[in-house]
């Protein structure tokens, strides 16, 4: 009997079709170099016990006749809700889970969503659950939604399949796209966007023009298949091309931000085929397809821009135990 299990699950970043995924159309997300590390060990109790230092949860636990009930820190909300759901299906004992990160929760990576895969990973191997990755992307899903209400899945998709993925919500399709030597460069705002209150933000535009909103997700889901098409032909340039009309309709959406736009007009000024915004908008990271002997001019038109250039790579393997 194993007393203890570590795993790790990969950040994530969207490639095409943020928001339309929501509303049923289709997206491509990759799973990212850097990772989520998480520990389950066994405990003698019948508690669930959570350190998570990078967003400062130290010495957290409950009893698991209390999971879910009474104050539930926001940092801790992902881990607690999902063990309770696998909880609802699986019996086993106490666990104390132990997570840190290689990236910043502020990047938009998907430090929660990484976090929830690999502690329903490292449980599962734990106490030999035995759950299939699509076990594990289910419980994740649910748990998305119980926490925030509204969500496509496709970050918990990223981290559990790893690679580059073509996604439709709630799982409805999984399918792996080899993107290898897609010349991704990444950069940063330096300010964390709230999903939720983009999202919020959005549903209510729709509701005041919902024929507006749903032709930018329909064109939104046209930009997405060709650039299926170009990622699969590796066609950089045409997929930067639909990097740029993705952008224009995310604009139109009203989630790009100054420091987003100034970022994507600097890499494209310093020769990036493409560039737009990545995730829910308004902060975070933008994305830039570059031509290898561009990356370092671009990398310093974002920095002159302000931007922090991250050193990623994309289609990085699932949670997989350590
Ligand atoms: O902000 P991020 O990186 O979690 O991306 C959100 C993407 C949305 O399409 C707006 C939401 C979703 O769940 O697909």
């Amino acid at each position: 009997m194993r007393k203890a299990v570590s795993v790790s699950a990969p950040g994530k970043l969207m490639l095409f079709g943020e928001h339309a995924v929501v509303y049923g159309r289709p997206c491509i997300v990759t799973a990212v170099s850097q990772r989520m590390h998480v520990t389950a060990e066994r405990i003698s109790d019948d508690e669930f016990m959570l350190d998570a230092p990078d967003v400062k949860v130290q010495g957290y636990r409950k009893t698991y006749a209390e999971l879910g009930a009474g104050e539930v820190p926001r940092a801790a909300a992902f881990v607690e809700c999902a063990l309770s759901n696998l909880r609802k299906e699986h019996s086993f004992g106490g666990v104390h889970i132990r997570t840190a990160s290689e990236f910043t929760s502020q990047f938009g990576f998907g430090s929660s969503s990484a976090s929830t895969v690999g502690m329903l990973k490292a449980v599962s191997e734990l106490f030999d659950l035995g759950l299939s990755s699509h076990d594990i992307f289910d419980l994740a899903y649910r748990t998305v939604l119980d926490v925030q209400g509204k969500g496509s899945g496709f970050d918990v998709a990223a981290a559990t399949f790893g690679g580059t993925l073509a996604f439709v919500a709630a799982g409805k399709r999984i399918d792996p796209i080899d993107a290898s030597g897609m010349p991704l460069l990444v950069g940063y705002t330096g300010t964390k966007a709230d999903t939720v209150s983009v999202m919020a933000g959005v549903s209510e535009r729709a509701k005041r023009d919902p024929k507006k909103i749903e032709s930018l997700y329909t064109a939104m889901g046209v930009i997405e298949g060709e650039a299926e098409a170009a990622l699969r032909a590796k066609d950089w340039k045409q997929l930067g091309a639909c990097m740029n009309r993705n952008q224009e309709e995310l604009e139109r959406l009203g989630v790009s931000g100054e420091m987003l736009d100034r970022m994507i007009h600097a890499a494209r000024g310093a020769g990036a085929y493409g560039a737009k915004l990545s995730g829910a908008g308004v902060g975070d990271c933008m994305i830039a397809l570059v031509p290898p002997e561009k990356s370092g001019a671009v990398r310093q038109a974002l920095a002159d821009a302000g931007g922090q250039p991250v050193d990623v790579f994309s289609s990085a393997p699932g949670v997989r135990v350590e």
